[in-house]
């Protein structure tokens, strides 16, 4: 199997599974307590089905939209994810290269690999950071203050992981940041010796944006959970996130956004947009999926907030039936992540063009000209 046979998210995934260490995999693919959540994400958009409209005169569709003041050539973007050199040694430089290359957003997370100068240095596209807001505030403060020094488009303050998610998979495999090699862990690393190989041969394993202030994580193993708890404040609270949205003072969401009610006091602090997210279920389990919340959400805000739906997507036609529910735009995570372990840039690359064309080709048949036309006559909830 090779990248050339890549056509969806399973192909993707298998690829990936080869050539990650067990530990790495389960990381990306699992989700918390028993993943029903998780599942559900994907499974939600097959509650209800697409209605095309004929003999429109479609050609050519524009893909474009605009999110975080950015304009965007297809309708779905790369989400925030940690660690990416563990996938791939290139890591967000090949997430952010590919982006740039496809004319959609490259998200940079707290807990990145390359930090916010050196992606910033490498690439023009469009780019936001998601940030989370540590106990120690002039953590937080600091990484604002450098996304604003290095241009970046927009921000998301991530509000659901405040405490870790149960990923039992990670209790089992043992998975820490970095990758520590136990004696229990130490037979997946050595079935996997490629990647043992780029992992030593590379740059040395750090969180690029957090290697001067916080020791755990770079230099001495946590699990991620662990380092969730001890990081992140439980307590954080509304008047948190107006500080963060205040002292940005650009486009910005808030990401884990899943009730009507949030969404509207998300308005009220300041946000332009809110990405309706349940951190790909790996935090509460047993939480609604995005997708079944984007009607009720946008019927709610109005035009007054971008609304990204986060969670679930690997068909062109999971982002149409996002659009028609009311979305923005779109981000996946899981996706691209797998792209990224099957073939670094490439993988990303061929995945995007993969989305692109589904895309393209599902707005065709649709019979729709843009994603305007992608509305709530284009869709059908079953009973
Ligand atoms: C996770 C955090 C780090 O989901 O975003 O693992």
């Amino acid at each position: 199997m090779s990248l050339k046979n890549c056509y969806n998210f399973d192909d993707f995934r298998k690829l990936a599974k080869k050539k990650l260490p067990a530990p790495i995999f389960h990381y990306i693919d699992g989700g918390a307590d028993d993943e029903v959540t998780m599942n559900r994400n994907t499974d939600s958009f097959n509650d209800c089905d697409l209605v095309p409209n004929i003999l429109n005169s479609v050609g050519e569709p524009d893909l474009k939209t605009e999110v975080f003041g950015t304009k965007m050539d297809m309708p779905i973007f790369l989400s925030p994810t940690a660690m990416q050199s563990l996938y791939h040694p290139d890591g967000d430089k090949a997430s952010a290269r590919a982006a740039e290359k496809f004319g959609t957003i490259y998200s940079m997370s707290t807990m990145a690999s390359f930090s916010i100068e050196e992606i910033a240095n490498l690439s023009s596209g469009p780019k936001i950071f998601q940030l989370y807001i540590h106990k120690d505030q002039s953590i937080t403060d600091d990484l604002i203050d450098r996304c604003k020094r290095a241009n970046f488009n927009g921000m998301c303050i991530t509000v659901d992981t405040i405490v870790a998610g149960n990923r039992e998979r990670d209790h089992r495999t043992g998975f820490t940041t970095p990758p520590k090699f136990t004696l229990d862990s130490l037979m997946s690393f050595a079935m996997r010796p490629q990647w043992v190989f780029n992992y030593f041969t590379n740059k040395k394993f750090e969180l690029a944006n957090l290697k001067d202030k916080v020791e755990k994580g770079t230099n001495i193993a946590q699990s991620v959970m662990g380092y969730i708890n001890e990081q992140y404040d439980p307590a954080m609270n509304w008047k948190d996130a107006e500080y963060c949205i205040k002292k940005w003072d650009g486009p910005i969401a808030l990401k884990g956004v899943m009730s009507v009610e949030d969404a509207k006091k998300a308005i009220d602090i300041g946000c332009t947009a809110i990405m309706i997210s349940n951190h790909g279920g790996r935090q509460l389990d047993g939480s609604r999926s995005p997708f079944d919340q984007v009607k009720a959400i946008r019927d709610a805000v109005g035009d007054k907030l971008e609304v990204i739906l986060d969670g679930g997507v690997r068909r062109g036609t999971h982002v149409l039936k996002a659009l028609a529910a009311g979305a923005t735009a779109c981000s996946f995570g899981k996706a691209f992540l797998f792209s990224l372990g099957a073939g670094g840039q490439q993988g990303i690359e061929r995945l995007l063009q993969n989305m692109h064309d589904e895309i393209r080709r599902n707005m065709i048949l649709m019979g729709c000209k843009s994603i305007k036309d992608l509305d709530e006559s284009k869709i059908i909830f079953r009973k």
